[in-house]
Order: C-alpha cells, then structure tokens, then sequence
C-alpha cells in the first residue's frame, strides 16, 4: 500500500442508500413515526418500505452518516483519498452505488462486503419542513473487528491521525469503536464523535459513556445535546450548559476536550476545555432552503475537512456552516459540482 496523504481522516458508519420521497402525515401516523425523528426500523417497517418502492415515485440518494460527511470533506479539500471509510454493505448494486459515490467523491471506501445480507438503506421521508428517517441496517449491522485487524486496514489506521465514528455505530459494533478510540488515545491522534439521535443517549447510554472518555471532540445537534443530558440525569436543557459539563466529564486523555453543538439557525456553541464561544449562522431565505436532510452531517465534513489541517475552531466552524448551507440549498445530502470555498 502507498502511504496515506497527510493527517488522513478515518470515518466509521453505517452506509446507508436513502430512499427519499415526500410523504403525507397520515402516512407517518399508520408506520408509527414522528414527524421529526432519526429511529432504527423494526419488522413492522418491512412492508413500508415495499409500499414505498411501489406506490410512491422515490429518488435514491447514497446516505449514512459519517459517509455523508466524508464525501462532504473530499469536496471542501479537493484532493483525493484524504478520507478513509470504514462500513458494511452486501454484495449488491445498492453496495456498487454507494461506492461508486463515494469514489467519486474522493472518499477511500473500505466496505466489508456481506455475501448473505442486503445493503442497508434509510427512508427519508419528507413532510413538509420536517423529516423522518427510518433506517433499515441489514449489512450494515453486520460489521464486525475483524475487519478492522485485517493486514491493510491496520495499515491504514497506523497511518491515520483522526479518527471520526458516529454514535449510530454505537448500536452496531462497540468494540471496533473502543479499538480506534483506545488507539488515537495512546498515539495522541484526535478521536471525535457525533452523538447522531436522541435514542442513542436514551437506550444505548452505557456503551456511549465506554467511549466518551477517549472523545476529543464531540458533535451534536440541540435535540441530542438535551436527549445527553437527560440520560446523565443532568436537571439542564440549556444547550450552552449541557455543552460545558459534556466537556468537563472524565477523559482519558489530557488534551481538552472540544464540545460543538450546532442549533440549525441559531449559533454553533462550542466548548473548549470551560471556554464557551458562540458563532452566529448567516440563516438561509425561506426560498433558498430546499430540504435541511444532511445538514448536520455536511456541518461535520466542513468542520473537519479545516479542522485536520489543522486549522483553527474558528475556521472550522465557519467552513462547517457553509458547507451545511450548500446542502440545504440541495435536495438530500449532495453538494454542487464546484466547491467556492477558500
Ligand atoms: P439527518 O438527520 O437529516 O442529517 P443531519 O445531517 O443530522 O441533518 P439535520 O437536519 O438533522 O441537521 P442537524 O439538526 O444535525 O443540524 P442543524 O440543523 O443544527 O440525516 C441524514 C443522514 O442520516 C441520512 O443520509 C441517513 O442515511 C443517515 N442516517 C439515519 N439513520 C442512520 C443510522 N442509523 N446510521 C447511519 N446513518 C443514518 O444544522 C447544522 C448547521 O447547518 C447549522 O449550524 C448551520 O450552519 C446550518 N443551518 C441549518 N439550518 C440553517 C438555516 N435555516 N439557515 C442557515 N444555516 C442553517
Ligand atoms: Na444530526
């Protein structure tokens, strides 16, 4: 293998094909979803998504998270292979897609490829300015540690000096997490972490909190900051307070730990250490929003697309906010061919 490109980014996630329509209320309401929520789907959904591919006209989008993020990040820094992804698909054309996407895009995709399971997808279904997600993992809960002790990836994660897993792995495979975590602590490399949904910190608390501690930084949304705090039992809902005792809770190690909520149009917070900073969003017009789907994830791959150049938070933010803006302006999570960027 040649050696990685500098400061080389590793993702880790679930990769997800969207499948994305716009859907009435009723609709939500006989599937048992909210109008705005991040859920896993259970056997009851199996039939929704055939009744979705048959009777509603659907638009394929490749998704998942952090691989959201990622492709986001190979388009701010326009050069390839600067990211790395680690997932599970199946051996399918819905696992050819989301390759070939993300190859496109630059991303270095590293599938373990499941014979037996289907490629994961996500239901992306749009409800006026509302949407809910409802992710099917199939393959993508498959993924196991061996693929990460395999001769070339252990290569590559020598080589890699940040690290960023999403909390939705969290409901996957726990110990691959724990394996980049303890190894970006003891080489002193950067471990970051999305919080994802507010059910990650409500039913999968224990696990969240073995990882915490390797967390250099930790990103997160209004709704999972206050979902995070409940589940420490902190009294708080005040996004600015809930980020301050994020940062403060035990660490492995001593750099201090970065905490950056973003709160849709209202300021990004972040918390360095006990130094809390707040930067306004320039808020997009009502006519150029055309769908928020991917708006955190595009935050996250503009914020470290600066942040592992090492760039400094400030700058991070600001390219995480346009970034985000050019996704909005978009449907899905998908980015103009040109990025305007500097
Ligand atoms: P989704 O949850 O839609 O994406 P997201 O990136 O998290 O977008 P949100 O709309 O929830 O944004 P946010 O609330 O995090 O950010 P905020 O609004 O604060 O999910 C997308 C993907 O998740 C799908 O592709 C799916 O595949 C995947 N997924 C679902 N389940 C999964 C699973 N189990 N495993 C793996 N993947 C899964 O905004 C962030 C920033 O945007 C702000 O700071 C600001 O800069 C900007 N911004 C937002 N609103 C405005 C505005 N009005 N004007 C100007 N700027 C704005
Ligand atoms: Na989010």
């Amino acid at each position: 293998m040649s050696p990685l490109p500098e400061n080389t980014l590793i993702g880790m996630c679930n990769p997800l094909l969207d499948i994305q329509t716009t859907v009435e209320k009723a609709f939500l309401d006989k599937w048992g979803l909210k109008e705005n929520d991040a859920i896993l789907c259970d056997d009851k959904h199996n039939d929704m998504f055939t009744e979705l591919t048959r009777d509603f006209s659907v638009e394929y989008i490749p998704g998942g998270a952090a691989q959201n993020s990622l492709r986001v990040a190979q388009w701010i820094l326009n050069s390839p292979n600067r990211t790395v992804f680690f997932g599970a698909v199946g051996k399918d054309q819905y696992g050819e897609l989301l390759a070939s996407k993300a190859k496109e895009a630059g991303v270095n995709v590293q599938y373990q490829i499941n014979e037996t399971v289907k490629t994961g997808t996500c239901a992306a279904l749009i409800n006026g300015t509302h949407r809910s997600l409802c992710a099917h993992l199939a393959a993508a809960n498959t993924f196991t540690q061996d693929h990460l002790q395999k001769e070339e990836n252990q290569k590559i994660i020598e080589q890699a000096k940040f690290f960023y897993v999403t909390g939705f792995f969290i409901t996957v495979c726990p110990p691959a997490i724990l394996q980049l975590a303890s190894h970006s602590a003891e080489f002193n490399k950067t471990f970051t972490l999305n919080l994802s949904a507010p059910f990650i910190s409500q039913f999968f608390f224990d696990k969240l909190s073995e990882i915490l501690p390797f967390v250099d930084v930790l990103f997160g949304n209004e709704d999972e900051a206050s979902a995070f705090a409940k589940a420490n039992g902190w009294e708080t809902t005040c996004v600015k307070e809930v980020a301050v005792k994020a940062a403060a809770l035990p660490k492995k190690t001593t750099k201090p730990r970065l905490v950056v909520f973003t709160q849709g149009p209202d300021p990004v917070i972040v918390v360095e250490g006990d130094k809390v900073t707040e930067y306004p969003v320039t808020r997009l017009n009502k006519e150029e929003i055309v769908d928020t789907n991917g708006a955190g994830d595009a935050f996250v791959g503009g914020f470290l697309s600066q942040f592992i150049q090492g760039k400094g938070i400030e700058a991070s933010v600001s390219c995480g906010c346009y970034a985000a803006q050019e996704i909005i302006k978009k449907h899905g999570c998908t980015v103009p061919s040109v990025c305007k960027y500097h």
